[in-house]
């Protein structure tokens, strides 16, 4: 059983061969859970001169090997507390964390219409305040934030070792904790089969995500790039149940479902 790993020097190429003089940042997502290359971004930001900003949506609680944690490893992090999230709200809700005094305010300003005090404006600006109540919530649910990381770390980890077919690909671990699980991807060819066979037995899953964004109709402008590992990873993924109220018996029975396939 093979396990999926994208080959770092690959990262590097793509990257570096993009950035031009309209480059101002470059913007990371730790996909699924696990923390982007950090060492390679940071390097390559800091050689370019650009910004580095990490996509935190799926990796609260994530850590890098020197004790770091997602939100902390770029000048800035954007962080979705969605309810399906790993730290979600009630409703929608998101932070940013920065380090940086400059964007700090910039961003402050910006969040409640740009505007440096009551009825003055600086900037065009959005509201995109974080509502008390929601607050509130995740102020409760952030104490529980590690030890549900944990609990889908254990899932993880259990699902690695115990599905044993080779029809699936599985995600590649590096036992480290920088991988935080909002999702377990795994690959599959015929994937309408195997997701059909899945809901035949009542386990269900999901696809993050069916279209490539260069494939949307919304990015027309890049609609004929032709990616063509990106194009293949999007044919085949397919999130498996990881939540840290799955029940033991529930994750067996995935096991052995996903087994029999
Ligand atoms: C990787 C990633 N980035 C950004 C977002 C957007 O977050 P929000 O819907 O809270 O704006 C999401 C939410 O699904 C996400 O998964």
């Amino acid at each position: 059983m093979s396990q999926i790993q994208v080959p770092l020097i690959l990262i590097r190429d793509e990257i570096v061969k993009n950035i031009s003089s309209n480059t101002k940042a470059i913007l990371g997502v730790h996909l699924y859970g696990q923390l982007y290359n950090v060492t390679k971004l940071e390097a390559i930001a800091k050689s370019y001169n650009l910004l580095l900003i990490e996509d935190a949506a799926q990796a609260h609680g994530a850590v890098y090997k020197d004790g770091r944690k997602s939100g902390n490893v770029s000048n800035a992090g954007a962080f979705s507390f969605y309810p399906t999230k790993n730290l979600g709200a009630l409703g929608d809700a998101g932070a940013v964390t920065t380090n940086n005094r400059y964007l700090f305010e910039l961003i402050n300003t910006l969040k409640n219409y740009g505007r440096i005090s009551a009825y003055e404006n600086e900037y065009k600006g959005y509201n995109c305040r974080l509502d008390e109540i929601q607050a509130a919530f995740l102020n409760v649910k952030l104490k529980r934030l590690d030890a549900d990381n944990l609990k889908r770390q254990e899932i993880a980890a259990f699902y690695l070792k115990a599905i044993k077919n080779s029809k699936i690909k599985l995600p590649f671990f590096s036992k480290e904790k920088d991988h935080v699980f909002h999702q377990f991807v795994i690959q599959v060819a015929h994937r309408e089969t195997f997701v059909a066979y899945m809901n035949d037995h009542e386990i269900e899953v999901s696809v993050h995500y069916p279209i490539p964004p260069h494939k949307q109709k919304a990015l027309r402008e890049y609609n004929k790039l032709v990616l063509p590992v990106t194009e293949r990873i999007h044919e085949g993924v397919v999130s498996l149940p990881i939540n840290p109220i799955l029940t033991q018996q529930e994750i067996y029975t995935i096991v052995e479902v996903i087994n029999r396939y």
